[in-house]
């Protein structure tokens, strides 16, 4: 375990702040269960004094705690209750039109010095950035309750775990952190104990009380439309402003588990990805560890809950989104999931692509954006083949199935315990971790690249995760469907200069030992052919790409004799045969335009790589730059 000093002042000035000023716990929830370390009571009373909220609430992750909020916000209309015969315990919200994803554009990264947020971040100056959000966040909490929420990323105390604090005026955050992280009392003890926290301010930034003194309704889901989602990665502080929705205000997730630990990562040599986390069983019993990144919406939820469609082979899930990785004391890899539930993307979530979520989904799911039935159930877009006549759709507005829209917003969402879902590992709440076999990277790509390649090292493999490109989704705002670099399926995440985090994988991979280092591969489900139909069956047949990588692990620990792949010049790809299709209807014709490597087409890759190695400005190690050298010469 690491401790480091708490975390800095900010800038704001303290003068309404007594050092001794006892925990200002007013609501049904009162003071934490142990007195509140003084540095956390200063913070608060700080942050307090600067937004101004009518009261403070300290929040202990009860779920009496949680059900009160929930009765709150159905008594205001911010959430609406599902019909208890059809989804015991579940909720419905809508959110603004204008707050239903990430907003990249509007998040920054506030390093000291601009190069190391690099040229795939939103750099600001920390100093300047103070200021202005000194300003913003001024009475931006007035007329509201400011709620206290300390949580755990990891299991309490557990040696990969980290924990932070979010202050939040929104009760929908409140409840959702319940769901998605570990919310406890317990967590003010470990800062008690001087264990390094993550402060994160959070406001919708929608006064209820205007300067005048004048008091306005609020509405279900407020929120403003000037956003800051912001980081100071060497101070570890979070500051997110006008967004009620998901990864912008949902703190210990993107911002904290992936943009502030990262850095932290960066500093104590681990690991913070975008990745979901499996363990799959062979019928032999043996066990491998997979965590694979994919940008979102690309799929990761789906071979997270992956129901295999090859005999024997079992598939469980440790995590959906992020993994946090450290060199173990025996030479390997060790991951966890930081969280404690999914946010997954509704739409696309049926029984034939993903029955375990839906098997997941039945009771207890703070749903969001999604489509409302007339008997008081949710509907998405591929929930069921067929629309229901009548729904109500993400706007609360009348929806047929010819009104020409969605019913439910392509990023709509659900909120749910990981502890429900029927495929979660027993090993999932483990504070070691387990021991991580293959490291996967993914993207949605219609053309070039394979369904399924092995990097030949290490180095290799960082490349492959530093060159994928992907298809856009609803996940964040922007052009869906615009193919964009996203290296590691971290380029909205990762909290200092990419080329940095490169060079900390390569140093990562040469502390492990050689025969426990994760092997690395590439996957792509979603190639295309000239009519824009997928060539790969996807889901439950993603089982047999799985099955090719735990043989190819079995293969590098001697395991298996027999030979696997055969080389082309983009990596290892499945030897005739070694790719079981047994009782898949595939062509030959398919089977072969899934492995094809076009060559020109791969060669305009290789210079449209050299162009983006370019923008970092010298600092790509010097193993991709070899990387890239070799692959132009296969090529050639
Ligand atoms: P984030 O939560 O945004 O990080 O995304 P995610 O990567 O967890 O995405 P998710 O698993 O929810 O997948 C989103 C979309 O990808 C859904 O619409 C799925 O139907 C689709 N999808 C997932 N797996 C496959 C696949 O194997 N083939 C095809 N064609 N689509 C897939
Ligand atoms: C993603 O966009 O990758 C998500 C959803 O997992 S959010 O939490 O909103 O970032
Ligand atoms: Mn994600």
């Amino acid at each position: 375990m690491t401790f480091a000093a708490n975390p800095r002042r900010t800038s704001h000035a303290l003068t309404q702040i007594a050092p001794d000023v006892a925990p200002l716990g007013t609501g049904g929830t009162g003071a934490p269960r142990t007195a509140a370390p003084l540095d956390v009571r200063a913070w608060v009373a700080e942050i307090a004094a600067l937004t101004q909220p009518d009261e403070v609430v300290w929040c202990d992750g009860s779920a009496e705690e949680k059900q009160r909020l929930i009765d709150e916000m159905v008594a205001t209309g911010t959430l609406l209750r599902l019909a208890e015969d059809k989804r015991p315990g579940s909720y419905l919200a809508r959110s603004d039109p204008s707050d239903v994803a990430r907003v990249e554009s509007r998040t920054f990264i506030c390093s000291r010095d601009e190069a190391d947020a690099g040229p795939t971040n939103n750099w600001r100056d920390p100093a300047e950035m103070r200021v202005e959000l000194d300003e913003v966040f001024t009475g931006a909490m007035r007329g509201r309750t400011m709620y206290v929420v300390p949580f755990s990323m990891g299991p309490v105390g557990g040696p990969i775990s980290q924990v932070g604090i979010e202050i939040t005026d929104s009760p929908y955050v409140v409840v959702s952190m319940h769901v998605m992280t570990r919310v406890s009392a317990e967590v003010l003890d470990l800062v008690d104990d001087g264990h390094q926290w993550v402060p994160a301010v959070h406001s919708v930034g929608a006064p209820l009380v205007d300067e005048t003194g004048t008091r306005h309704d609020d509405v279900a889901w407020p929120c403003n439309d000037d956003k800051y989602i912001v980081h100071y990665p060497e101070t570890r502080e979070i500051w997110s402003y006008g967004s009620g929705y998901g990864g912008n205000a949902l703190l210990g997730k993107k911002c904290f588990a992936l943009r502030i630990a990262s850095a932290m990562a960066r500093d104590e040599g681990w690991l913070a990805e975008h990745m979901l986390l499996i363990r799959v069983t062979s019928p032999e019993q043996r066990r491998y560890h997979l965590a694979a990144a994919f940008p979102s919406a690309c799929g990761k939820t789906n071979l997270a809950m992956l129901q295999p469609t090859i005999p024997g082979w079992t598939v469980e899930t440790l995590g959906d989104d992020i993994v946090w990785m450290r060199p173990g004391p025996d030479g390997s890899l060790r991951a966890i999931n930081p969280e404690a539930g999914f946010f997954g993307v509704a739409p696309g979530t049926g029984v034939e692509t993903n029955p375990t979520a839906i098997d997941t989904l039945t009771h207890d799911v703070i749903f969001t954006n999604v489509a409302l039935t007339d008997d008081g159930d949710v509907w998405w877009e591929g929930l069921t083949p067929e629309a229901p006549a009548h729904l109500v759709d993400w706007q609360g507005q009348d929806w047929t199935p010819d009104s020409g829209r969605p019913a439910a917003h392509p990023n709509a969402r659900f909120t749910v315990a990981a502890a429900q879902c029927p495929s979660i590992a027993d090993a999932w709440e483990d504070p070691a971790g387990v021991p991580v076999d293959a490291i996967v990277f993914g993207g949605r790509r219609a053309s070039n690249v394979p369904l399924v390649a092995q990097a030949t090292s290490w180095d290799h493999g960082v490349f492959m995760g530093a060159t994928i490109s992907s298809e856009r989704t609803a996940a964040a705002e922007g052009a869906v469907g615009e193919l964009r670099r996203d290296p590691f399926a971290m380029l909205p995440f990762c909290g200092y200069n990419m080329a940095d985090h490169w060079g900390h994988w390569l140093r990562v991979g040469a502390s492990l030992d050689a025969d426990k280092r994760p092997k690395i591969f590439q996957v792509n489900w979603f190639r295309k052919d000239s009519d824009g139909r997928f060539v790969w069956p996807g889901f439950g047949e993603n089982s047999r790409v799985v099955k090719w990588v735990a043989e190819q692990i079995d293969r590098a620990r001697g395991v298996r004799t027999d030979s696997g792949a055969v080389t082309s010049p983009v990596g290892l790809l499945p030897a005739p045969g070694a790719l079981d299709v047994t009782g898949l209807e595939i062509s030959d014709d398919d089977l072969a335009a899934l492995f094809a490597v076009p060559a020109a087409a791969w060669r305009a890759e290789t210079d449209l790589t050299a162009e983006f190695f370019d923008t970092f400005d010298g600092r790509v190690p010097q193993e991709l730059t070899d990387q890239l050298e070799r692959l132009r010469e296969r090529l050639a």
